[in-house]
């Protein structure tokens, strides 16, 4: 039995601002994917219905093209589409270009709906809402010669015969329409297959990374993406550097205590704090910014944080690892100048990216009851301490066991928690002795603390 897919792709694109059957997904263009799906899926022949001054398509993508005058509405292009249909077609699939990103299995579970018998139209549905492509007899499809006639009319015409199959791919539903749908679209394409949620409980630090360059325009779209988090006050006051040149990096890993991954790694990207475009926005309009206060400095802090976890997250949701820097503040007048940063910035944070070559055991979290309070704080913290313990021991006993240790060496499976947290942290702390010029730092480079 024959299918055929119609593939409108004669729209002017103009919320896009460009022909959407040529966008680029990353590597291909969205014809080349519905094309490729179409045939991952088993259609015997693909009719791309444009405009007569349409740019050609790639070569090579053995298609039938017919053309429509006017702007490509897509009832024209379906009646175009439906005329150069083979005499011997028995099946129709609608595959607008606009849901390029829809994968081959939706196309066979219709394929499978409309073998049942008295199913005339098989479409997908996500989250309960229908979408594209829509699957039909010819018999059915027929009906959009009739004057008038959308796709929307044929299949509201006759509800028994038409079937759904639920799919969790959004895309379906979404189509290509705005320059925002096509960042996602690519995102989608690059991004690991695991909701946002699952991808944080998925977290761990990389330190070590193959020489793999990670492209620039996905570092772009990474930081892009970050900056997307909340910002107080809409203040915006923060800055990342972004260090692939090998001498720079050589020279924040010297100054970020000699860490060995950010050498190796391709990617430093240096996370700051930076008021430096509120000030000029203060200067502009006669006054000077308060860049002595407390509050602003924690405000740029605190934004630099939220953009550094993102970032984090974005890196780790497209299947790259990263491990945050805090070492980036041991010298941070010196890294500041090394970057060449303005006044009134410092790098909160440094985070090495890249294509992880370890495969780190996961380190675990306190027990959620010292974490998580409902209505009022429990303060009963020795029980959270005790399993606090057990986990550490635990990431021990299985770094251990799996990898030989942590880093080359063994770690000590007796050592708990809290011994760890003590000795860091406690009267001997070596991090509180390295940091303790940190105030007047920061106040060096333009941050009050008042
Ligand atoms: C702000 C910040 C600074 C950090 N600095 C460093 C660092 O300088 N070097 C390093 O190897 N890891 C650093 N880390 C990573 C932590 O050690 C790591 O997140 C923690 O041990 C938990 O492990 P996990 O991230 O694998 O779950 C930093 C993490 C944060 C949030």
């Amino acid at each position: 039995m024959r299918t055929v897919a119609i593939v409108p792709a004669a729209g002017r694109g103009q919320r896009m601002g460009a022909d959407k059957a040529l966008l680029d997904l990353g590597g291909t263009t969205a014809i080349e994917r519905v094309v490729a799906t179409c045939r991952g899926a088993g259609i015997d022949d693909v009719i791309v219905v444009r405009r007569g001054d349409a740019a050609a398509l790639p070569a090579a993508l053995g298609v039938t093209v017919v053309t429509v005058a006017g702007d490509g509405e897509m009832a024209d292009s379906l009646r175009a589409g439906y005329l150069a249909l083979p005499s011997d077609a028995a099946r129709v699939l609608v595959f607008p270009v606009d849901h390029a990103l829809v994968e081959a299995d939706t196309v066979l579970a219709l394929g499978a709906l409309l073998h049942r018998a008295g199913v005339g139209i098989a479409l997908p549905l996500f989250r309960g809402r229908p979408g594209h492509p829509v699957l039909l007899t010819r018999q059915a499809f027929a009906e959009i010669e009739r004057p008038g006639a959308v796709l929307r009319d044929v299949v509201r015409a006759d509800r028994t015969r038409v079937q759904a199959v639920a799919t969790a791919n959004p895309w379906v539903h979404a189509d290509l329409d705005r320059p925002e749908d096509l960042r996602a679209a690519v995102c989608a394409l690059h991004g690991e297959p695991w909701s946002t949620v699952a991808q944080m409980f998925r977290h761990r630090s990389h330190r070590s990374y193959r020489p793999d360059p990670v492209p620039h325009a996905q570092l772009e779209r990474l930081v892009d993406a970050a900056r997307h988090a909340s910002t107080s006050s809409y203040i915006q006051a923060y800055a990342v550097v972004v260090v692939t040149d090998a001498a720079i990096k050589h020279d924040c890993a010297r100054l970020c205590g000699g860490q060995q991954h950010i050498v190796e790694a391709p990617v430093f990207a240096a996370v700051c704090a930076d008021l430096h475009k509120l000030a000029a926005a203060c200067g502009r309009h006669g006054t000077e910014v308060q860049a002595q206060s407390l509050e602003l400095f924690l405000q740029a802090t605190v934004d630099a944080a939220l953009l550094g976890q993102n970032l984090q997250l974005a890196v780790e949701a497209e299947g790259l690892g990263a491990c945050m820097i805090g070492a980036a503040r041991n010298q941070p007048i010196e890294l500041a100048a090394r970057l060449g940063l303005p006044p009134h910035a410092y790098v909160v944070f440094g985070m090495t990216l890249g294509v992880p070559a370890d495969d780190p055991v996961p380190r675990g979290r306190l027990p959620l009851a010292g974490v998580l309070h409902w209505d009022r704080y429990d303060a009963r913290v020795e029980p959270v301490l005790d399993g606090a313990d057990e986990v550490m021991r635990a990431w021990a006993r299985r770094a251990n066991a799996e990898q030989g240790g942590y880093g080359g060496r063994p770690v000590d499976e007796h050592k708990g928690w809290t011994e760890r947290m003590a000795r860091a942290w406690g009267a001997d702390s070596a991090y509180a002795k390295a940091r303790r010029t940190l105030r007047d730092e920061l106040r060096r480079l333009g941050f009050g603390l008042e």
